[in-house]
């Protein structure tokens, strides 16, 4: 019965691939997201002229309007972009712990954490960075030619005259509708009295509306000071002032150094700390590179073989086991970069990797576990018609952040110091549990595993993708890398294909439900590995380039809407 209950799901699972397995065309831009509506808007700006960053800017303010669980102007993020003209950038707007932030400020007397203080009250909340970082990147790379005005004006119109609710946001809301009736302001707006959601229905955010109208008139003292400074802080007095004016003021989206590396004949870029994202994609990518060079007899990497599957997860094992003891934001902590990204600190990783045995977790130094994930995060890639390319991940963490709306401002605020680690070995949300890397610091931005990568081809844009997805964002984006490179497959086929997981702790190889036949959990358990079938792992969204044009992937899962043109 078991046996035919898998087989039925992975023919449903074939299915869903092979119908819906090509890609979306383009021939002079390409917009990815998580949603239609914002996807169109990416698309105008660049029909109106605007560039890759334009579109990116413009999407991320439409998201805060259509995808208010997570791609919210309460929240933060990372971009990464590469200009035609062969220049990077890699900008941060990771959220910021307010000035009053200390260590043990999720803890009791008894120095136990506090449920839920870092994740549903005032409490919760980083200084958003989402205004700021849009608006930076707008202004520094955009083409010059879109106003602000026109940049925000398509989201205020959603804002302000609604927009069709879709069956999934309708559902969306329908699911969380206890949580989002806890607050009063979040109550009022995202939910209703007469009856649940329906596709179709009219969904309108006044105070949103207000709040971006500000932006376009003043810029970021439009979020950061002014009317919606003082509705923030306001909010916020309510348990003694938690994010004040000058913790909004002070805030500052920064540009980082990029992450480089590279594997086959690509190079990857992708974001540095505090995300741990592109140390780690780097990392894998470098232990795969050594295995499969070396390895005598080579192993069979076919698509999600069970060496490929075993190799991945050892790999998997250790790069996480390096992300607790070595990772935070870099302006706190002295991240041995460097020593992580070289092909020997890979080579000396992978002298304990047994190519037939699964390694035990707990034999692999450093650590830190993780449990659950949040799947709210939102990610979208962009390619204009110069082939710049951007990819950008944003999020307020979990789904709906901390349920609390910014009363008369519209939005949600994040619940991002959650990402921080409240008390060495306590996992957090994720799971995670830090270390003296992520400990909690006011000014600090709490670790974050949010992975935009871009992936070169001859030094130009050839791959442009990332996902939300909690921690398994990072193993997510490897393995599309490697879907397209290893295994041929189209940008469609990549985002769609399914995926595991392992994050070293708990010692626990996860699976999408119905992804692996019973001859291949079989093989892996010999292996040594203990298996767990979960939901799905991710919401890709990609973007592949070659010589015929821009080629969109939206992934299956969720609501994503590649749109070409
Ligand atoms: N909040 C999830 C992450 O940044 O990884």
């Amino acid at each position: 019965m078991k046996y035919l209950k898998n087989l039925f799901l992975i023919l449903i699972l074939l299915l869903i691939i092979s119908c819906d397995s090509k890609p979306v065309h383009g021939k002079n831009g390409m917009v990815v997201s998580t949603s239609t509506q914002a996807s169109k808007i990416g698309i105008d700006i660049l029909k109106q002229g605007g560039n890759a960053v334009d579109a990116a800017s413009a999407v991320g303010f439409a998201l805060a309007v259509t995808s208010s669980s997570n791609g919210n102007i309460g929240g933060g993020g990372f971009m990464v972009g590469h200009f035609a003209d062969g220049k990077t950038f890699t900008l941060d707007f990771r959220e910021m712990a307010p000035s009053k932030a200390y260590k043990d400020i999720y803890l009791d007397d008894n120095n136990n954490v506090i449920e839920g203080k870092s994740l549903t009250t005032h409490f919760a909340s980083g200084v958003p960075g989402s205004v700021d970082g849009l608006l930076k990147a707008w202004r520094d790379h955009g083409s010059g030619s879109i106003p602000l005005k026109q940049l925000l004006e398509p989201a205020i119109n959603l804002a302000n005259n609604g927009f069709k609710l879709s069956k999934y946001e309708a559902n969306r809301f329908n699911k969380n509708k206890d949580f989002l009736s806890k607050h009063s302001a979040t109550k009022l707006i995202f939910t209703r009295n007469d009856r649940e959601w329906k596709e179709g229905d009219i969904f309108f955010q006044k105070d949103l509306a207000k709040t971006l109208t500000r932006i376009a008139s003043k810029g970021r003292d439009g979020f950061y000071k002014g009317i919606t400074a003082k509705l923030i802080v306001e909010e916020m007095k309510k348990v003694g002032g938690w994010i004040t004016y000058q913790d909004l003021d002070n805030y500052l989206s920064k540009y980082r150094e990029p992450i480089i590396g590279s594997f086959n004949d690509y190079n990857i870029i992708s974001m540095g700390p505090p995300s741990s994202g592109g140390i780690l994609i780097i990392q894998m990518l470098n232990m795969l590179d050594l295995l499969q060079t070396n390895l005598n007899p080579p192993l069979d990497l076919d698509f999600n073989s069970s060496d490929y599957i075993h190799l991945l997860t050892e790999i998997e094992r250790r790069a996480y086991a390096d992300r607790a003891e070595h990772l935070g934001d870099s302006d706190f902590w002295d991240v041995p970069k460097e020593i992580l990204l070289s092909k020997s600190y890979a080579e000396d990783r992978i002298k304990s990797i047994d190519v037939s045995n699964a390694t035990n977790s707990n034999d692999i130094n450093h650590g830190l576990k993780m449990i659950k994930e949040s799947e709210e995060t939102t990610h979208y890639s962009i390619v204009d018609k110069d082939g710049n390319a951007v990819s950008v991940t944003t999020t307020i963490n979990s789904g709906y952040g901390s349920g609390i709306t910014i009363n008369g401002a519209g939005f949600i605020m994040n619940n991002e110091m959650d990402d921080f680690s409240s008390k060495p070995g306590v996992p957090n949300l994720f799971g995670l549990v830090g270390n003296e890397a992520n400990a909690i610091q006011p000014k600090k931005r709490p670790l974050s595993s949010m992975s935009p990568t871009i992936v070169l081809k001859n030094n130009k844009p050839f791959l442009v993708l990332g996902t939300p997805g909690g921690s398994t964002i990072i193993t997510t984006v490897l393995q599309n890398i490697l879907n397209v490179i290893l295994h041929d497959m189209n940008i469609k086929e990549a985002v769609s294909s399914p995926r595991f997981h392992s994050q070293w702790l708990p010692d626990v190889l996860y699976y999408e439900e119905g992804s692996f036949s019973n001859k291949l959990i079989l093989d892996l358990k010999t292996k040594g590995h203990d298996l767990k079938q979960r939901g799905n792992i991710g919401e890709a969204n990609g973007i592949m380039i070659n010589e015929k044009g821009f080629w969109g992937g939206a992934d299956y899962r969720g609501e994503n809407t590649a749109i070409g043109y």
